[in-house]
């Protein structure tokens, strides 16, 4: 069996940056599973668009998108309030919306991307994004996650170890190994409750708008290709099934996943150590 034919029927899922990109993927392909899926973004008129995509087609779950910008922890309550009003309940959590180094390279107040010359603001956008919105998020979330018992799932999407390192690239890679510190600190807080909390990334340049025009030349002049949104979507689904029951804490990445394997041993092959080490 290979991860996109798991099938999460009665489950209900929010996709947080569900509007384009990886974010979209992940949400097409748990609602082509038959879960039922909250596309979440701050981007209120492209949720529908990506709903229009795929709503009513066979054996898809129901879908819906909703306008919430993650940085407001009362708009998280509210997308909580009506995944459950609408689905009865909340299994999956996926806290993938994020901001990048498009947002400093656009601010007309960053001279350079080195961090003493970036735009403050910006910065502490992303980190109010990436770092607190998946919080925020994760708060909002978690006693209804708590009530789906051995169902529950956070499921972050973070980056590459060289990405969250890379000179110029500071408040991105900050925001990152933050999120991995929340999915560890989190999975071991979530003990005895039967939700996991894992970390899942493409495992390089992804083709989004995240990667800046420029940022894209570049990628093509060193003859590497950008991967595709939809490379991260199978340790998604597999984490999502009853086969992710017991793995918290761990960090798999889409582009090693190879789908020829049994799916444990795909799984196995795509989980890379945590980015922090064991204290
Ligand atoms: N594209 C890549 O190369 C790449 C590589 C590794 C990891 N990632 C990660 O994948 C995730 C998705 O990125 P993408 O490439 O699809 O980017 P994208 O820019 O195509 O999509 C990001 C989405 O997040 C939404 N968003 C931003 N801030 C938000 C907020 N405050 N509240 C709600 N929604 C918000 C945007 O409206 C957008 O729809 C990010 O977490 C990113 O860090 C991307």
């Amino acid at each position: 069996m290979k991860a996109r034919d798991l099938r999460l029927e009665g489950r209900t899922a929010i996709v947080t940056g569900a509007a384009r990109g990886i974010g979209k993927a992940i949400a097409h392909a748990l609602a082509r599973a038959g879960a039922n899926v909250l596309y979440a973004d701050m981007d209120g008129p492209a949720t529908g668009y990506a709903t229009r995509d795929i709503a009513g087609q066979p054996g898809c779950g129901r879908v819906l998108g909703v306008p919430c910008d993650i940085r407001d922890p009362a708009a998280c309550e509210r997308t909580v309030h009506e995944a459950v009003r609408l689905f009865g309940s909340l299994d999956i959590l996926v806290n993938n919306a994020g901001k990048g180094p498009v947002h400093l390279e656009k601010s007309p107040r960053t001279k350079s991307l080195k961090f003493w010359e970036s735009d403050a603001d910006v910065w502490r956008d992303v980190i109010a994004t990436n770092v607190i919105g998946t919080f925020n998020m994760s708060r909002a979330a978690a006693p209804e996650l708590i009530r789906a018992g051995a169902r529950g799932r956070i499921i972050n999407v973070t980056t590459s170890l060289a990405t969250m390192q890379r000179k110029n690239n500071s408040p991105y890679g900050v925001s990152k190994v933050a999120i991995e510190a929340e999915t560890l600190i989190w999975a071991q807080d979530l003990e005895g409750t039967g939700v996991t909390v894992n970390t899942v990334l493409p495992g390089g340049a992804t083709d989004t708008d995240f990667v800046s025009a420029m940022g894209k030349a570049n990628i093509a002049t060193t003859g590497r290709v950008l991967l595709q949104p939809d490379i991260i979507v199978a340790p998604v689904l597999w984490l999502a099934s009853d086969h992710g029951a017991q793995v918290t804490g761990r960090r798999f990445v889409g582009k090693d996943w190879d789908d020829s394997l049994p799916l444990a041993q795909a799984a196995e092959g795509a989980c890379e150590p945590p980015v922090i080490r064991e204290a």
